[in-house]
Order: structure tokens, then C-alpha cells, then sequence
């Protein structure tokens, strides 16, 4: 019986490794360049603090929880990382020690979600979050940080969506604008919509069903209706972002799915490619309200987080280069055990080293070294040994050399080069 990657799951195979590879490494330098540092938290998580932090009426609590049972405990696969980040935040008491806090993660995250391009099932977010700064200076600087995090991966016309939701008062003004607006037209609103208007309006905003959408086209800004913080906080930011001379366009009705944010919202979008609706490349904003909603004293935060899959879509292909590859292929039983400890050799010098073990012929153990694209090729064989030579190919320049046992590793280094570091 064989089995399938389970729906909307993929496996990542050694050939395409390299690109998630490149972008890890990227992500991790460009965090570590802004001070922050990066923190593991589980998988498994309280289903509970998802209800309390995402919201009980988001779609994502709602429809696309993937929950287990265990005796008397409901978990959950965690379907995004700043919760857990913010439970581990509060349960370690990490705001008795430190004023600011700025944690990056990588990680997979689960959200039952009809598969399709750039929408999965099991999925990768790269994120950031600052807990302890009250911004806007903090929020303008993330934002200019990630607009040149793509630029630097290549991805062009990124469109940079920016808005405010205000603080709590600010927001149920804007629930309560939302509603009256929106209650003379419940009729031709989707039956989701219906039920939302009564529970929590501004999700309305996120549906993409065609109804709703003509239905909050003439919906209130809630740009109109910060008050003065907020407003202070919002111009603030656009103030900032100016004087940086990141591009942004202003989006009144993001708000972006999840019940968590406070102010600053934004959205980076990819233009163009592949991606279709699934364009959102990532996605964040404050939270202030949230460490204390998850037990912690009052801490404002901000965050977001980078659909790892769809940066890898929207990134030109460029096949990244395997290290140069030496291939050792002993000839019989002795000869063997002499590739082996050649190899360890080499690859204490920092050399890739593959050893052919499977006792095969000299012509497919030389196919093999071709198939990897193996720069060189050594041989080993009863004759080498007596000799203490070794044969040495260099697969790219189609040239052989007998090379003395005692000098081969050093030969080896000279045409592939090493990572400089003996370890
Ligand atoms: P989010 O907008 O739900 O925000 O997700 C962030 C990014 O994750 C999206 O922009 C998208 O690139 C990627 N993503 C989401 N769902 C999927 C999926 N099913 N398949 C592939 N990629 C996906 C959050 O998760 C917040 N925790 C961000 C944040 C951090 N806000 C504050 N701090």
C-alpha cells in the first residue's frame, strides 16, 4: 500500500531544498541585523488561546483549527505563531526582565483551508514580533525593514498596504459605524456576512464574496473615526514612513482577519506572478491588547509574519549552487575502508564528500559522480593501495593524475576550495 501527502501538505525534496535554504538564511540575517533574536515555541498549543487571542468569530478559529483531543485537554495545531509567541512571552515572565523584547521565529503553522496555489494546509511563516515599544517608530521601521527584505530577494512591484484600526474605543466605534451602514442592506449581504453583522461586523470587511464586497464599497473609513491617540499614533507613522521614503498606499478597509490588532495594520502584496488572489506575501500589525488578554501585565506589541511558500513563488528562479562534490570510488573491499577514512578527511577540511559503498563497477560509480555533477572523482583500487596513490580526476577539466596518498587531500581542497574552516 502506498500513501499520499496528506491534502494540502507537500513534501520538500532535497533538489528544491536550496531556495528554502537561501531564504531562511536570509530572513535570519536580516532579524539578526535588527536586534532581534529567535525563539522556538511548540506546535501544540492550547486550543483555548486561540479562541481568546485570534478571536472566537474569525475564520480561522471558526472553520480552520486543526483540534485533537487528549483526556481532558483540546489542543491545537497552531495556525499562526504570535499567540504561542505571546503565551511563551507571559508564561516566562519575560517582561520582568526586559523593557523590550524583539523574538523572530520560523516555523510550520496549520490552517484547514481549501488547498490551491500558495494556499496550504501545512505552511512555513517566517515572522518578527516586538513586544514592550509602543511605536510608531518601531511600526515604520518593520515596515521599511521588510519592504527592503524583498527588494534585496528580487521580488519587484511589492504593494505596501497600510492602515489603522485604532485602539478599543476606536474599534467599536468603528463596529458600531460598520453595523449601521451595513444593517438597511442585510438582504442582499452572504449568509456568513448575516450572521457576522451581528457578532463582529468588521470580519465582513475580509469576505471576498462578491455580495459583501459591493455591499462595503460605500462603508465608513475608520481613518474617520480615530480618536486622538490613535490619530496622533497613525500620522505619526505615515510621517516616518515618508521620511525613510518607503512607498505605501493607505488601505482603509484592511483589517486583515484576525481580532488581535490594535493601529497599525499592513499587508505586503506581490503584483504580478503566480500568486493570484493568494497575493498577501505576508502580513502584520500592533496588538496591544493581547499580552494582557493572555494573562501578561499590559505590554503593547507589534509583529508579522511572511508566507514562506508564497516569497518562494513570487522569487525569480535561480538554481542555487550545490558546494563543489568530491566522489570517492573505491575499488573492492580494501580499498573501501580506505575511502572511508579519506573521506572523513576531506570532509574535515570542509570538503562536500559523497563515498560510493555499494561495491559497484568503476563505470557506474563514475555515472554516479557524473549524476550528482561531482567536480572531482577519486579512485581507489588494489594497485592504488600498493602504491599509496590515489587516481585523481577532475571531472570538469576531463584530466587524470596519479596523486600521492599523502598529498591528495590537499589536492583535492586546491581545486574545490573549502569553507575555510577546519573543523
Ligand atoms: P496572516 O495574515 O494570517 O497573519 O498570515 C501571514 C502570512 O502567512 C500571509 O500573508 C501568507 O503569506 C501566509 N499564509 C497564511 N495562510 C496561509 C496558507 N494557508 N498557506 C500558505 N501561506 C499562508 C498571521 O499569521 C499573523 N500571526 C501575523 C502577525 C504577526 N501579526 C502580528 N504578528
Amino acid at each position: 500500500m502506498q500513501f499520499r501527502a496528506v491534502k494540502g501538505t507537500f513534501d520538500v525534496l532535497p533538489d528544491e531544498i536550496g531556495r528554502w535554504q537561501k531564504l531562511e538564511q536570509a530572513f535570519r540575517r536580516m532579524a539578526e541585523l535588527y536586534g532581534y533574536q529567535e525563539a522556538r515555541t511548540p506546535i501544540l498549543e492550547p486550543l483555548e488561546l486561540f479562541v481568546r487571542s485570534v478571536g472566537e468569530t474569525t475564520e480561522m478559529v471558526e472553520k480552520q483549527m486543526f483540534a485533537l483531543q487528549r483526556g481532558d485537554e483540546t489542543l491545537a495545531l497552531r495556525p499562526e505563531g504570535t499567540a504561542g509567541a505571546a503565551r511563551a512571552y507571559v508564561a516566562n515572565s519575560v517582561h520582568a526582565r526586559e523593557a523590550v523584547s524583539r523574538w523572530y521565529y520560523i516555523g510550520p503553522m496549520f490552517r484547514a483551508e481549501q488547498p490551491q496555489r500558495g494556499r496550504y494546509r501545512q505552511f512555513h511563516q517566517a515572522g518578527c514580533e516586538i513586544y514592550g515599544d509602543a511605536g510608531p517608530g518601531s511600526d515604520a521601521e518593520m515596515i521599511d525593514m521588510l519592504v527592503g527584505f524583498l527588494q534585496g530577494l528580487g521580488i519587484g512591484g511589492v504593494r505596501v498596504l497600510v492602515n489603522s484600526l485604532g485602539a478599543a474605543g476606536t474599534r467599536e466605534r468603528y463596529r458600531q459605524a460598520l453595523k449601521t451602514h451595513l444593517s438597511p442592506m442585510a438582504d442582499r449581504l452572504s449568509d456568513h456576512a448575516k450572521k457576522r453583522l451581528e457578532d463582529n461586523p468588521l470580519r465582513i470587511l475580509d469576505s471576498k464574496d462578491p455580495r459583501d464586497q459591493e455591499a462595503i464599497q460605500e462603508a465608513p473609513s475608520v481613518l474617520d473615526l480615530l480618536d486622538d491617540d490613535d490619530r496622533q499614533h497613525w500620522e505619526r507613522l505615515c510621517q516616518a514612513l515618508d521620511a525613510l521614503g518607503t512607498p505605501y498606499e493607505v488601505a482603509p478597509r484592511l483589517v486583515r482577519g484576525l481580532d488581535y490588532y490594535t493601529r497599525t495594520l499592513f499587508e505586503l502584496q506581490a503584483t504580478g506572478g503566480e500568486l493570484g488572489t493568494q497575493n498577501a506575501l505576508l502580513g502584520g500589525g500592533r496588538y496591544d491588547g493581547m499580552i494582557k488578554d493572555v494573562g501578561g501585565p499590559q505590554t503593547p506589541a507589534i509583529g508579522f509574519a511572511m508566507g514562506l511558500e508564497r516569497v518562494l513563488l513570487a522569487m525569480p528562479e535561480d538554481a542555487p549552487a550545490r558546494p563543489p562534490i568530491c566522489f570517492i570510488a573505491p575499488i573492492g573491499a580494501r580499498a573501501q575502508a580506505e575511502a572511508l577514512l579519506l573521506g572523513r578527511e576531506l570532509r574535515q577540511l570542509g570538503i562536500v564528500t559523497e563515498v560510493d559503498t555499494r561495491g559497484n563497477s568503476p563505470k557506474s560509480m563514475l555515472r554516479r559522480a557524473d549524476s550528482i555533477g561531482a567536480h572531482a572523482c577519486l579512485l581507489i583500487g588494489d594497485s592504488e593501495l600498493d602504491k599509496a596513490v590515489v587516481q585523481f580526476k577532475d571531472l570538469r577539466a576531463h584530466s587524470q593524475q596519479e596523486v600521492p596518498r599523502g598529498e591528495i587531500a590537499a589536492r583535492v581542497a586546491a581545486l574545490l576550495g573549502t569553507d575555510g574552516e577546519k573543523r
